[in-house]
C-alpha cells in the first residue's frame, strides 16, 4: 500500500479527472449512463486512495460506515420512486452538511487536545504539532457555517418536498428581521472565532448557523423549492470543499469544487427557466411561492370548457399531420411514459410526426420528464427542448397535454398580475387543437388556474394519464386514417 501513498496525488488526479468526465457525460441522456460509471469509478478511487494515505485511521470505524451507508443507499436507491427524488436528493445534501460541520468540530476539538498536552510532551512523543494557523481556521469557520446552514436548510427541503407536517412555511413582517439578526449574530461570532480561537464563539456560530438554514428556507415555498435543492447541491458542495482544505484533501477541493459549482449553474438555468433571480428566490420568501400557492384560489365566476372522449381525441391525431405531445407532472404521477411511447409509435407508424416537448422545470425534479422518456426508449431526437420547440407551435396540428399545467399556463406570457407572469413556457396555446389530459380541472403545483384549459380549441380529456392514453391507442388501433 506504500504505493498508493506514494503516488495519491496522482490516483487524486485521475479521479478528478473521471469526475469532470462524469458531469460531461450527465449532461446529455445518450452519455449519462457512462457519466455514472465515470463517476462510480472516481468515487472508487477517491474512498481508496484516501484510506491508504490516512494517518492511524481507525479501520473498523470506517469499513463499518462505509458499509452501513452502501447497505441504506443500494436499499434506498432501489425502492425510492422517481416522483421522490427530489427530496431523496435534499436528504443526501443535509448529510454533506452534517459531515462538514462534524469534521470541523473534530478538527478543532483534535486541536485543542493537543495545545492542551502541550508541546514539550507531544515533541517528547514525536508527535509534529503545529498551531492552526489563521487559514485553518477561516477554513474551519466557512466549512462549519455553511455545512451547518447546508444541514438544517436540506433537512427542511426534504421535509417540504415529502409534505411533512413539521416543515411548515413560515411567512410574516419578521421574517426578514429575524433572518438579518441571526446571520449578522453568526458572522459576528464566527469572525470572533476566527481572531481569538474561542470555542464559545465556535459553538454559537455553529448553533446560529444550524438556525439560519431553517429561517432562511422555512419562507420558500412552491415552485421555488427545485431551486433551493439544487442551490443547497451547490452549497453541500462548497462545504465539502472548505473541508477539504481542512483536511489537507486534494481531492475533496475538487470534487467539492465540481459539486458547488454545477449546483450554482443549474440554480441559474432553473431560475431562467421561472424567471426569476437567485435573490428573489431566496429572500422574496413568501411572496414567491406560499403567495403563488394562495393565488387565484379565490372567488372567480364558473368558466366553461370542453371535454371529449379518449376515442375522439385518438381519431383527431391519427388524422393529424404533426402531433407534439408535452408531458408533465401528471405523467410521471400517472407512470404513464410506457403508454405515451406506445401511443407515439403509433401515430408515427401512421405517417403522423410526433414530438415531444420537454419545459426545463416540468414534473418535479430537473431533467424528470427526460429521464421518463429515456426510460421508455423514445428516441432522444424526437425530445425537443422548450426553446427548440416553442416556434413550432403554431404549425402543429394537435397537441397533447399530459398531465402538465403550469409549464403551459398562458397567464405567464399575457396576465401581468399573475404570479407566475414571466416565466417562459411551452407555447400549447398557439397550436391548432389542444388536447389536454388530467383527472379534473384542478391546479397544479403553483396553484393556478390555467386558462388553456378553457381555450376554444381546447379539449379536456379527463382520467387517470396512462388509462386515456391507453385508451386512445385502442382507439386509434381500432379505427384510424
Ligand atoms: P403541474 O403544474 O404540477 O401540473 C400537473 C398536473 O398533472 C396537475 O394539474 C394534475 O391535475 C395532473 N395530474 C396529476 N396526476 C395525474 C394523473 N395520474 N393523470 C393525469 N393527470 C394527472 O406540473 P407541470 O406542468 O409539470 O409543472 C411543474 C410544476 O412543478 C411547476 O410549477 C414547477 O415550477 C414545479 N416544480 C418543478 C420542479 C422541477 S425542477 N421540475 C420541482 C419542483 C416543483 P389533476 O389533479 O386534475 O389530474
Amino acid at each position: 500500500m506504500e504505493f498508493i501513498r506514494e503516488y495519491a496525488d496522482w490516483f487524486y488526479l485521475i479521479g478528478a479527472v473521471l469526475f469532470i468526465l462524469t458531469l460531461r457525460g450527465l449532461s446529455g441522456p445518450k452519455t449519462a449512463i457512462q457519466g455514472n460509471r465515470y463517476g462510480m469509478i472516481a468515487m472508487a478511487i477517491a474512498v481508496l486512495t484516501t484510506f491508504f494515505v490516512a494517518d492511524n485511521p481507525v479501520v473498523w470505524m470506517i469499513v463499518g460506515a462505509m458499509v452501513l451507508g452502501a447497505v441504506v443507499g443500494i436499499a434506498r436507491a432501489r425502492t425510492v420512486p422517481m416522483t421522490q427524488m427530489p427530496e431523496t436528493v435534499a436528504l443526501m445534501h443535509s448529510l454533506v452538511g452534517l459531515a462538514a460541520v462534524l469534521i470541523a468540530v473534530a478538527a478543532i476539538i483534535h486541536n485543542n487536545k493537543l495545545t492542551e498536552l502541550g508541546p514539550d510532551l507531544l515533541a517528547a512523543n514525536g508527535v509534529d504539532f503545529h498551531q492552526m494557523s489563521r487559514v485553518h481556521l477561516f477554513e474551519l469557520f466557512v466549512g462549519c457555517f455553511v455545512g451547518a446552514i447546508t444541514f438544517t436548510a436540506s433537512v427542511f427541503a426534504y421535509g417540504k418536498l415529502a409534505a411533512k407536517k413539521w416543515a411548515k412555511t413560515i411567512s410574516g413582517a419578521w421574517v426578514k428581521p429575524v433572518q438579518a439578526i441571526i446571520f449578522i449574530a453568526m458572522l459576528g461570532f464566527g469572525i470572533h472565532f476566527f481572531l481569538t480561537g474561542n470555542m464559545t464563539s465556535f459553538w454559537a456560530m455553529t448553533g446560529l448557523a444550524l438556525a439560519f438554514g431553517w429561517v432562511w428556507i422555512a419562507p420558500v415555498g412552491g415552485g421555488d423549492m427545485p431551486v433551493v435543492v439544487s442551490l443547497l447541491n451547490s452549497f453541500s458542495g462548497w462545504a465539502a470543499a472548505g473541508i477539504g482544505f481542512t483536511l489537507e484533501n486534494n481531492m475533496l477541493i475538487v470534487a467539492g469544487s465540481l459539486v458547488g459549482s454545477s449546483g450554482a449553474i443549474l440554480s441559474y438555468i432553473m431560475c431562467k427557466a421561472m424567471n426569476r433571480s437567485i435573490i428573489n428566490v431566496l429572500f422574496g420568501g413568501a411572496m414567491g411561492g406560499t403567495a403563488v400557492a394562495s393565488a387565484d384560489a379565490g372567488d372567480k365566476a364558473p368558466r366553461n370548457h370542453r371535454s371529449g372522449s379518449a376515442d375522439d381525441a385518438g381519431f383527431l391525431m391519427s388524422n393529424a399531420d404533426s402531433v407534439v405531445i408535452v408531458p408533465g407532472y401528471g405523467m410521471a404521477q400517472g407512470r404513464a411514459q410506457n403508454a405515451v411511447k406506445e401511443l407515439a409509435n403509433l401515430l408515427k407508424e401512421q405517417g403522423v410526426t410526433v414530438r415531444f416537448a420537454i419545459h426545463p422545470v416540468a414534473g418535479r425534479m430537473p431533467g424528470h420528464m427526460n429521464v421518463l422518456l429515456a426510460e421508455a426508449d423514445v428516441a432522444y431526437e424526437d425530445i425537443l427542448e422548450m426553446d427548440e420547440i416553442n416556434s413550432d407551435f403554431p404549425a402543429t396540428d394537435v397537441v397533447l397535454v399530459i398531465g402538465a399545467n403550469d409549464v403551459v399556463n398562458p397567464a405567464a406570457k399575457d396576465d401581468p398580475n399573475s404570479p407566475i407572469y414571466g416565466m417562459p413556457i411551452l407555447e400549447a396555446h398557439k397550436a391548432r387543437t389542444i388536447m389536454v389530459i388530467k383527472r379534473s380541472m384542478a391546479t397544479g403545483y403553483a396553484g393556478l388556474d390555467n386558462d388553456l384549459f378553457y381555450n376554444d380549441k381546447t379539449m379536456m380529456i379527463f382520467g387517470d394519464a396512462k388509462k386515456v392514453v391507453e385508451d386512445m391507442t385502442k382507439a386509434i388501433n381500432g379505427g384510424g386514417h
